[in-house]
């Protein structure tokens, strides 16, 4: 029972709405026709019952009375005749008999046939006091019901005139009026449906546009509207679901700016994340370069992209098209570089610096104008490659230091090893043999006489003498204490003076200024790049003649050691990576860069070497012994 009802339920949910409203429509029409129909059908009935009821009255009363003198006459002929013309007269009489007042029949019209006992039997004149009436009563006999009425016949006969009607007029009346109310109930039905049909487009058709919209909506197409709709219920809403589709559209749009949005923040930091990546993962330059200006044509679906590096001793171009290109794709050195004709569009992004020193660019040939959030892209990648080809720089500096510094302290640890060495071997082979030489005289000075003693004590004197020169030289070599004793000054003008002698080389010397206050690291850090400029043209410049010039001003130290030897190449010396054997120069630069000072060489071949270093005396450095 449920099922059924759920199943009714479902099919009359899944019908559409002209069916519904047609089907309710025709309930309506059947249901109230077959009411009146059975209304009218039952009030003719009636009215045609009580007027067929009067007529057989009417019949047999009118009988009645026209039989009173053929009755006494006993002209059966004339009562028969009376029957006969009744009958013909009146096509729905189905009976007439005429009974005596013993109830016998006297005539009827039943031809040669004859009355049942049963019809006789079954109605009767009423008598109300001393008055006899007329009495109607129906018959349900085999021929459908009749309508009996018995007729007294006047005054003192006794006898009774029965009429019988069939209700066959009532029959055809009522046949009628049913055809008559079914044809009307086709007529209204198809009239209605015409109506219904006009009233269910009205209600459909902005419900059908609604469902299409609704469809369309779903499809993804959200820019279609309903323009004309009705004021009523449907109407309201098709306005209301046209108001939410423009709100609907709006944030669909603002999504899709949102999304662009973060699509190109996406991209922004895939590229971000993919340089920083890189940088991590190559230490080269070069390869990092070619490596992110290729992605940047990829990820932002440029046409091509330069990036020109010209910083330090970098000067670079790195390209990359995003279609086919000759041969050197990523990596050109050519100095012209053009867009292509249909790239009409140029965008320089410059690389500066933490300090605002231009590194390079980044050059985009684009066919359109390049959006805001683009160029936003871009400058804050230029901003991110800036930094990171900077660190890079950075620390590609600090470990060439590093190493420099580590091999520094390689050669201080060799050089302290050598100088013990030598040391041992000055003093076994000199100090100590001079020392023998002493015991052996004073051996001599015990036994030998007075004029050998004297010569003895000669020997002896100049065995000392040599002695305490072998050990100060000794000294000054570990390290020179008169720049202890006597200051920068002294211990430069007396190692000028050794140099001069031991080389045979002109050496002229200048200096000026006030020595007396300068700190210990900073006179050492002097000293030694005056000791390794002359060592250095000792060894290689073959120089004739050398210009040391030290000035003190109160606020630095400036020193030049210049010779006309025969020069070198600095680029390649000091551009090559550091080596184990050439740390003179490294080592110099090193201390001055130590003070905050600079260090230039200038060399040109076949015309000399200049070493000028600059050493600020009020510098707030750290204390470092770079001694
Ligand atoms: N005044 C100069 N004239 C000509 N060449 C020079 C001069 N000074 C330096 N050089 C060149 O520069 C190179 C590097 O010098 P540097 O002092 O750094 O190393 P080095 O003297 O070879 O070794 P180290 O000083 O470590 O014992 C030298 O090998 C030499 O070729
Ligand atoms: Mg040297």
């Amino acid at each position: 029972m449920k099922k059924t009802k759920k199943r009714t339920i479902d099919f009359l949910s899944s019908v559409s709405i002209e069916l519904k409203i047609y089907g309710m429509v025709l309930i309506v029409v059947l249901t109230v026709t077959v009411i009146s129909l059975i209304v009218v059908r039952i009030s003719i009935a009636n009215t045609l019952t009580m007027q067929i009821e009067d007529r057989a009255k009417s019949i047999s009363s009118d009988i009645a009375s026209r039989s009173v003198d053929p009755l006494l006459t006993h002209n059966i002929f004339a009562l028969q005749s009376l029957i006969n013309d009744t009958m013909n007269s009146y096509e729905d009489i189905e009976y007439i008999f005429i009974l005596n007042k013993d109830g016998e029949v006297v005539v009827h019209s039943n031809g040669k046939g004859f009355i049942s006992p049963d019809l006789i039997n079954s109605n009767q004149v009423k008598s109300e006091g001393d008055m006899l009436e007329t009495s109607s009563k129906k018959l349900f006999t085999n021929k459908g019901m009749i309508l009996d009425s018995a007729s007294p016949i006047f005054p003192d006969l006794g006898g009774t005139v029965r009429a019988g009607l069939t209700q066959k007029s009532l029959n055809e009346a009522l046949m009628k009026v049913t055809n008559q109310m079914i044809f009307t109930m086709i007529g209204v039905m198809l009239l209605s449906g015409v109506v219904v049909f006009g009233l269910t487009r009205i209600l459909t058709i902005p419900i059908s546009n609604l469902v299409q919209l609704t469809n369309k909506v779903y499809s993804g197409n959200l820019t279609e509207r309903i323009s004309t709709y009705p004021k009523d219920e449907i109407g309201k809403l098709t306005a209301s679901f046209n108001k939410m589709l423009d709100s609907l559209q709006k944030s669909e749009m603002d999504k899709e700016i949102y999304i662009e949005k973060i699509n190109n923040r996406n991209k922004e930091l895939s590229l971000l994340n993919s340089l920083s990546q890189n940088f991590k993962d190559h230490v080269q330059l070069e390869e990092t370069l070619q490596y992110f200006v290729k992605q940047l044509v990829q990820e932002l679906d440029l046409k091509s992209a330069f990036i020109e590096i010209d910083w330090k001793e970098t000067k670079e171009r790195y390209f990359n098209h995003s279609s086919s290109c000759a041969i050197n794709c990523t990596h050109f050195s050519s100095d012209l570089y053009t867009c292509s004709r249909s790239e009409k569009e140029v965008y320089a992004f410059p690389l500066k610096t933490g300090k605002g020193n231009d590194i390079g660019k980044i050059i985009i040939c684009s066919t359109s104008r390049l959006d805001e959030p683009f160029l936003k892209i871009l400058t804050s990648l230029a901003a991110q490659l800036s930094v990171s080809i900077e660190n890079l720089e950075l620390w590609k500096e600090v470990k060439k230091k590093e190493e420099v510094r580590l091999m520094l302290l390689e050669k201080i640890i060799h050089v302290q090893e050598d100088e013990r060495k030598r040391i041992a071997r000055e003093l076994h082979d000199e100090t100590s043999h001079s020392l023998s030489s002493m015991l052996v005289e004073l051996k001599l000075l015990e036994e030998g006489d007075e004029e050998q003693k004297q010569r003895t004590i000669e020997t002896l004197r100049s065995l000392v003498r040599q002695t305490i020169e072998e050990v100060h030289h000794m000294a000054w070599q570990l390290r020179p204490s008169i720049l202890d004793k006597f200051g920068l000054k002294v211990a430069i003008e007396r190692y000028v003076e050794e140099f001069k002698k031991s080389t045979n080389i002109d050496a002229d010397l200048i200096i000026k200024g006030s020595f007396k206050s300068l700190n210990p690291e900073l006179e050492t850090a002097i000293f030694r790049l005056v000791q390794e400029s002359l060592t250095n043209i000792t060894k290689y410049a073959k120089a004739e003649n050398v210009s040391i010039i030290v000035l003190s001003t109160g606020q630095q130290v400036s020193v030049v050691i210049e010779d006309d030897g025969v020069g070198f190449d600095t680029q390649s010396v000091l551009g090559n990576d550091p080596s184990k054997e050439h740390l003179g120069l490294l080592g110099m630069h090193e201390r001055i860069a130590l003070l905050n000072g600079t260090l230039h060489i200038e060399s040109v071949i076949d015309q000399g070497t200049t070493v000028l270093a600059k050493v600020p005396l009020l510098s707030d450095r750290s204390e470092i012994n770079v001694s």
